[in-house]
C-alpha cells in the first residue's frame, strides 16, 4: 500500500462510496483501481437523511486519510446507489431496500463535502469496476449481477455502462420470475430478487432451519439457538463447515440465481456474467449451484458458446472502485 500512495499523483485519486442495504463502504482510488484507504458505516436504512450524513461522515474521513498520506485532495466523489438512478446521475428516483424516494443524492451530498458528486447506480458501478480492474477486464460485453440485500444489474455492451434512456437500465432484481409470487420491496409480486439474494438465502436458511432443526445444529449454534436468531453470515459460516441445512439454502438460492441468469443471456448474450455483492463472497458454495442451472436452462446451449460464470474479482469493493472511477469523469 505505501508504494501505490508514494505513485499516487494529482488529480488521480478519488473517492467511491457504495450504499448498500446495510453498510456504506467508501474507499479512496487511484488510477490502477488501488483503494488506499477505507471507511464505513452502517446504513440507516430507513432514514434518508441520516443516509447522507453517513455519506458525508464517510467522505470526509477519506479526505482525511487523504490529506494525512500526503496525497493531492480528492478530486470528485462517485457514489453507488441501491436504486433506480435518473439520467442526469444525481438523483436516486426510488429504491426498493433504501428510504429513498426522488431522493436529490448528488447535490446534498455535493453540498455537504464541498467536491464534485455523480451517482450511479450501485450494480453499475460495480460492473464498471470489474470491467475496468476484475473478472470482466478484456470483455467487451459482460453483465455483472449483484447478490445482496437485493439483486442488482450492471451491463457493459461494447466497452460502454449501459444506462438506457432513462439511467435505469439492468433492474434485474425486478424481472418477475414467480408469477404472483412473493411481494417485493418495489410492490411488486414474485421478483428475482425475492428468490435469489442475499435476504432470499437468509429467508430459505430459516425456514429449513425450522422445518429440520436436528440437522441444523451447527447453524443454529452460530446464533442464539432459534431460526429467527441466524444472520446471513452464519449461514455462509455453517455451509462451510458442512451444515446440511445451510448448504441446502446455498443450493436452492445458487440454483434460482443461475436460472435467472439464463433468463438474461436470452436477452443480452454476454461473454462473461460477473457474480457480486456479499453473498458472492461464499463463492463455490453459490457458483457451483448457479453455474449448474445456468447451463441447464440456457436457451440453445448446445449450439453456442457458453458465457463464464465468475466471482467478481474485486468482491466487495467493486461498487466503490467502480464508482470512484466514473467520478473521474467530473475531473476531465
Ligand atoms: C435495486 C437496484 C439495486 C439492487 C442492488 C435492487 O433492489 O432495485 O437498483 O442495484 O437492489 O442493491
Amino acid at each position: 500500500m505505501t508504494g501505490t500512495l508514494l505513485k499516487a499523483g494529482p488529480m488521480t485519486v478519488t473517492i467511491g462510496v457504495d450504499i448498500g442495504g446495510t453498510k456504506i463502504a467508501g474507499g479512496l482510488v487511484d488510477l490502477d483501481g488501488m483503494v488506499l484507504a477505507r471507511a464505513r458505516r452502517d446504513t440507516p436504512a430507513r432514514s434518508s437523511d441520516g443516509i447522507v450524513v453517513a455519506i458525508i461522515e464517510v467522505v470526509g474521513d477519506l479526505i482525511v486519510a487523504a490529506r494525512e498520506a500526503g496525497l493531492t485532495a480528492p478530486a470528485a466523489v462517485g457514489l453507488g446507489a441501491a436504486g433506480l438512478v435518473d439520467e442526469t446521475r444525481s438523483i436516486v428516483r426510488f429504491a426498493p431496500n433504501v428510504d429513498w424516494l426522488e431522493e436529490p443524492l448528488g447535490p446534498q451530498v455535493a453540498a455537504g463535502c464541498g467536491l464534485p458528486v455523480v451517482v450511479e447506480n450501485d450494480a453499475n458501478a460495480a460492473a464498471w469496476g470489474e470491467f475496468r480492474y476484475g473478472a470482466g477486464r478484456g470483455a467487451h460485453t459482460a453483465v455483472c449481477v449483484t447478490v445482496g440485500t437485493g439483486i442488482g444489474g450492471g451491463i457493459i455492451h461494447q466497452d460502454r455502462l449501459v444506462r438506457g434512456s432513462y439511467g435505469m437500465a439492468g433492474e434485474f432484481g425486478h424481472v418477475v420470475r414467480v408469477p404472483e409470487g412473493r411481494l417485493c420491496g418495489c410492490g411488486k409480486r414474485g421478483c428475482w430478487e425475492q428468490y435469489a439474494s442475499g435476504n432470499a438465502l437468509l429467508r430459505v436458511a430459516r425456514e429449513l432451519a425450522a422445518e429440520r432443526r436436528s440437522e441444523a445444529g451447527i447453524l443454529l449454534a452460530l446464533g442464539d439457538g432459534t431460526p429467527e436468531g441466524v444472520t446471513g453470515q452464519q449461514v455462509t459460516v455453517a455451509a462451510r463447515e458442512g451444515d446440511p441445512v445451510a448448504l441446502d439454502a446455498f443450493a436452492l438460492i445458487g440454483d434460482n440465481l443461475g436460472s435467472g441468469l439464463a433468463d438474461v443471456a436470452a436477452l443480452l448474450d454476454p461473454e462473461v456474467f460477473v457474480i457480486g455483492g456479499g453473498v458472492s463472497e461464499a463463492g463455490d458454495l453459490l457458483l457451483i449451484p448457479a453455474r449448474a442451472a445456468f447451463e441447464a436452462n440456457l436457451v440453445a446451449r448446445d449450439h453456442r458458446p457458453i458465457a463464464r460464470v465468475v466471482s467478481a474479482e474485486l468482491g466487495n469493493d467493486a461498487g466503490l472502485v467502480g464508482a470512484a472511477d466514473l467520478a473521474r469523469d467530473l475531473t476531465a
